[in-house]
């Protein structure tokens, strides 16, 4: 009954939309949606996923931190749910590092983000949520955010000069690693 969606690319314009907030966290379509994305993400090598990415705009981000090349030390996380999320930084404290997005292949880019934001969001079981999330787990959430006000991860850099190919990417994190 899941399906593995496709993930909607740059240029797509249900990734410029602001989506809407999700009334009814246990509706069957809001049940659906969640579903597809579960799948969608696992079946991805991505570590969050927002609904607009499977062409829905509706308010839902799943974030899912596991260790990566960049990220040796991230938590590793089951996949959360979090419904019609909001965060506020805790500090203007920003940090610039990488990231990509499985709507924009083959490009990843340096990208400036509060490195501690405290979340507050409704769980797929209807409970509200709060949690300070930092650095990499914080980076991920502010990035899926980002989908559900129509913007892309590329709107945020300081410079194109931030922008490398995926390839060039690769080669500099093996080489230093
Ligand atoms: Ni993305």
């Amino acid at each position: 009954m899941n399906q593995v969606c496709e993930i909607a690319q740059l240029g797509a314009k249900v990734l410029r939309q602001v989506s809407e907030t999700v009334a009814s966290v246990d509706s069957p379509e809001t049940r659906r949606i969640i579903e597809d994305m579960k799948s969608t993400l696992a079946k991805s090598e991505g570590v969050g996923l927002a609904a607009p990415q499977i062409s829905r705009p509706v308010r839902i981000i799943i974030v899912a931190s596991r260790p990566t090349v960049r990220y040796p030390k991230a938590p590793l996380m089951d996949p959360t749910v979090m419904i019609n999320p909001s965060f506020e930084p805790l500090s203007p404290v920003k940090e610039k590092d990488w990231e990509g997005c499985l709507s924009i292949p083959g490009v990843r880019a340096l990208v400036p983000r509060f490195k501690v934001i405290k979340v507050s969001y409704t769980d797929e079981d209807g409970n509200f949520i709060e949690h300070i999330f930092e650095d990499f787990i914080a980076r991920v959430f502010q990035h899926e955010a980002d989908h559900l006000e129509g913007k892309v991860y590329l709107d945020s850099i300081e410079s194109s000069v931030d922008i490398i190919s995926e390839s060039e990417y690769f080669k500099l994190f093996t080489r230093n690693n």
